[in-house]
């Protein structure tokens, strides 16, 4: 569904819509370095209370001083200074900062998830709708290859009427430990439970597919190793301290965040700016860092509570079944997909960006398609920054296109899956 009147896009007859983004922490940096890249739209405002990443970004992105802001006061207090605004700061800190902003005028790019708070979701779609303007929500996959030239042979009709998806989202150990053990969503009541968090694509992939609104929500999930009680006798508090477990343990922050081993590699060094707090940080700061922060802790002694693995169970209209399966324990970071439909089926592996269609009666093929990598949620960032900026710039929308309204969906079925999880009962939406 398509929302807003664009207008208001142009705030001074230039070329080029202005874009303003609100923390430039992982996500927001990520936008900015696609803008860039798409050359189709000019940064003209930044903020982040990190003062030393803001100014970094400032910096790479030619953004003035008088045009950074170190809190979102003084960036709401100037007033609009762009067309649009991306919001990537923490979950709960979506809805204030939406609503100042749509207030303000702005059209906005969103973080998923909307908010960990059902009615904050709905109240930031209908103020949107109140405005006239529009918001779309990162729900990056949609706009990944992998995921558009599924969409597109079930759009065919290839394999008939969607009769079952199943999808599994395997999170990687090494994935888990950093973002819901160690670091941001780890905590429930400082963010949200993990079915939103992570599955929230998971659940928006399944309503993009099968175009069906869900009816019936069970689900069943647990923790079962990051607990106190599974730390080894005599773990340290932090790997640094030094732990007496570190070459065994698979969560050691050396395999996790600097070394190489036989079998591992580091593979979230990538979040070294956020560990550190440092524009351009070494090596050195990052081991430095370890030491304390919270990135550095004992993955059995933090402060988590979210799941670790959980099932969610859908009917949805049409009588079509839906199961996700979203789990800590995978050594890749991936997601397993089979589609079964009345004349054929889809089978396929996210992560190596091809896929199978087997036709009933028919011909089998593999299709192969262009990805870039996991960090760019297999090409998720750059096709989104795309499709955003050409809305704004054209009005045009295109299929994959995430609107509050249609990607509100996949909130409701992950606010009813938790439910479920904590009550036992199957929900009716
Ligand atoms: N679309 C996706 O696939 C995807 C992936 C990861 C995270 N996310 C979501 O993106 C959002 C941001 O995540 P992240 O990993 O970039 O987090 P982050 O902590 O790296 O970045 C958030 C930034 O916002 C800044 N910030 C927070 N509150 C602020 C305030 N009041 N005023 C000014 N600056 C403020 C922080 O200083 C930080 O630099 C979260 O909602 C997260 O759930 C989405």
């Amino acid at each position: 569904m398509e929302l807003g009147d664009l207008s208001n896009r142009r705030t001074d007859g230039q070329k080029r819509i202005k874009i303003a983004i609100l923390g430039i922490g992982n996500r927001g940096r990520r936008y900015a370095y696609q803008i860039k890249r798409h050359g189709g739209a000019e940064i003209t405002a930044l903020c982040d209370k990190k003062t030393a990443l803001l100014r970094g970004a400032c910096q790479t992105y030619g953004v003035g001083e008088d045009m950074a802001f170190d809190s979102d006061e003084k960036f709401f207090a100037a007033g609009k200074l762009a067309d649009a605004l991306i919001i990537a700061t923490q979950d709960r800190d979506h809805y204030g900062h939406a609503v100042k902003a749509l207030n303000l005028g702005y059209n906005l790019l969103l973080e998923k998830p909307v908010s960990p708070v059902p009615k904050e979701c709905e109240e930031i779609a209908s103020l949107a709708r109140e405005k006239n303007l529009s918001v779309i929500v990162c729900h990056v996959l949609r706009y990944s290859p992998f995921y558009h030239a599924i969409k597109e042979t079930v759009d065919s009709g290839m394999i008939g009427d969607i009769v079952s998806v199943n999808d599994t989202e395997n999170i990687g150990y090494w994935h888990f430990s950093h973002s819901y053990v160690r670091g941001n969503w780890r905590n429930e009541a400082e963010t949200g439970p993990s079915i939103l968090a992570k599955c929230c694509h998971d659940l928006d992939i399944i309503h993009y597919f099968t175009e069906q609104k869900c009816k019936e929500v069970y689900s069943s999930g647990s923790r079962k190793l990051f607990v106190k009680e599974k730390a080894p006798e005599n773990a340290a508090d932090y790997c640094l301290a030094p732990c007496p477990h570190r070459k065994t343990c698979a969560y050691d922050v050396e395999k996790i965040y600097y070394g190489i081993t036989r079998y591992t590699v580091p593979k979230m060094s990538v979040h070294i700016k956020l560990i550190t707090g440092l524009p351009n940080p070494k090596l050195k700061d990052l081991k430095e860092s370890l030491k304390t922060s919270p990135y550095g802790r004992c993955v059995y002694k933090c402060d988590n509570d979210v799941v670790e693995n959980q099932n969610v169970a859908m009917l949805l209209n049409n009588g079509i079944n839906a199961n996700l399966t979203m789990t800590a324990f995978s050594k890749g970071c991936f997601r397993r997909l089979y589609i079964s439909g009345t004349k054929g089926e889809i089978i396929g592996v996210d992560a190596q960006n091809k896929f199978r269609i087997n036709v009933f009666g028919g011909p089998s093929k593999t299709v192969k398609v262009s990805g870039s990598g996991i960090f760019g949620h297999l090409g998720g960032d750059k096709m989104l920054i795309h499709d955003f900026l050409e809305y704004l710039n054209t009005g045009k929308t295109s299929k994959r296109i995430s609107f509050i309204d249609v990607t509100l969906e996949s909130h409701r079925i992950a606010f009813a899956a938790e439910e479920s999880r904590k009550t036992g009962m199957t929900i009716k939406l």
